[in-house]
């Protein structure tokens, strides 16, 4: 059986096109299961995963949650606000305990950027970052690259601009590494100011200006402004960000051809896209979340058989 070259998902930094290419191999296969009229395999049985959510999440969460369950391993859910982290107890005590209870695989969401690879220096489990404060999502980047692979037949080739919060977007970056792996060529666009210095170095083009970016690319991944990581304001006001850099059905007109929408979510509708073009033909947001269930599926699948060496 291929294997990942990896015991953790902690970064699509960390992973090579080989992963990705097996991950995709196996989500192909567990979309067809999800598909199903039952929508359940055996595979993980024998597995126990716990999701630690130390911040807010509704896809990622019930993504893996739906995912582990589909797999049939056993889950549980723990959540910061409830937990007693809330009496002082540090994350590696946390974790400590919670693998105590025969915990095989933790799914960790944390604000703190490394928090994944942190734990995983400190634990014996194998981790899985479920997004690290402005760092990386590596799942997402992966259904979202699944889902463009899905809609366009491939990925090598195709231009991707990813519009709006690049600064504060741990979507973006694990967007860059991936679709770069997959050889996709990518742009980045929003305000200055929400565009990291030297990206450039990360092989990325900047466009600042949003209508040549449209009429560029062939997938427009739209952002959402990241309010609660900015304690400052990045730009003068929404109605001029909306301006600039919102995603309206007239701006997706004016193109001469029809390019694909995506949308991590969670949306702000009428700021960096308008409802009518999120609901529209063009926009592939829930096919994302559908696709999310089996890339999910897939990434553990393939963890827990390192761990527990299926054949
Ligand atoms: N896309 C995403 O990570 O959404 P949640 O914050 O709802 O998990």
């Amino acid at each position: 059986m291929k294997q990942l070259s990896v015991n953790h998902l902690l970064g699509i930094k960390y992973i090579t096109k080989g992963d990705i290419d097996l991950i995709f191999e196996t989500a192909d296969h567990f979309k067809e299961v999800i598909n199903r009229p039952i929508k359940k395999v055996p595979s993980l049985r024998d597995v126990t995963i716990a999701n630690l959510f130390f911040e807010n999440s509704t896809r990622t969460r019930l993504s893996f949650e739906l995912a582990e369950k589909r797999l049939s391993a056993d889950v549980v859910n723990f959540s910061a606000a409830s937990s007693s982290v809330k009496k002082g107890e540090t994350l590696v005590d946390t974790v400590n305990n919670i693998l105590s209870m025969k915990v095989d695989l933790v799914v960790m969401r944390h604000p703190n950027p490394g928090a994944g690879i942190f734990l995983s220096k400190n634990v014996k489990a194998s981790i899985v970052n479920a997004g690290d404060g402005a760092h990386e999502h590596p799942t997402q980047a992966l259904l979202d690259a699944y889902s463009i692979r899905e809609k366009l037949g491939t990925v090598a080739g195709k231009k991707v601009v990813i519009v709006g919060d690049i600064l504060h977007s741990r979507v973006a970056l694990s967007n860059i590494f991936a679709l770069q792996k997959l050889g996709a060529d990518v742009k980045v666009c929003g305000p200055l100011t929400l565009i990291p210095k030297h990206i450039e170095h990360l092989g990325v083009h900047v466009e600042p200006d949003l209508d040549q970016a449209l009429a560029w690319c062939d997938v427009a991944n739209m952002l959402r402004v990241q309010n609660e990581r900015m304690e400052i304001s990045y730009f003068p006001s929404t109605r001029e960000y909306v301006q600039q850099f919102g995603l309206t059905l007239e701006r997706l007109q004016k193109l001469d051809k029809s390019i694909t929408v995506m949308h991590p979510g969670p949306i702000n509708r009428g700021v960096e896209i308008t409802s009518d073009v999120a609901d529209s033909d063009q926009a592939i947001i829930l096919n994302q979340v559908e696709n999310g269930v089996a890339i999910r599926m897939a990434v553990l699948y393939l963890l827990a058989s390192k761990i527990k060496n299926y054949d």
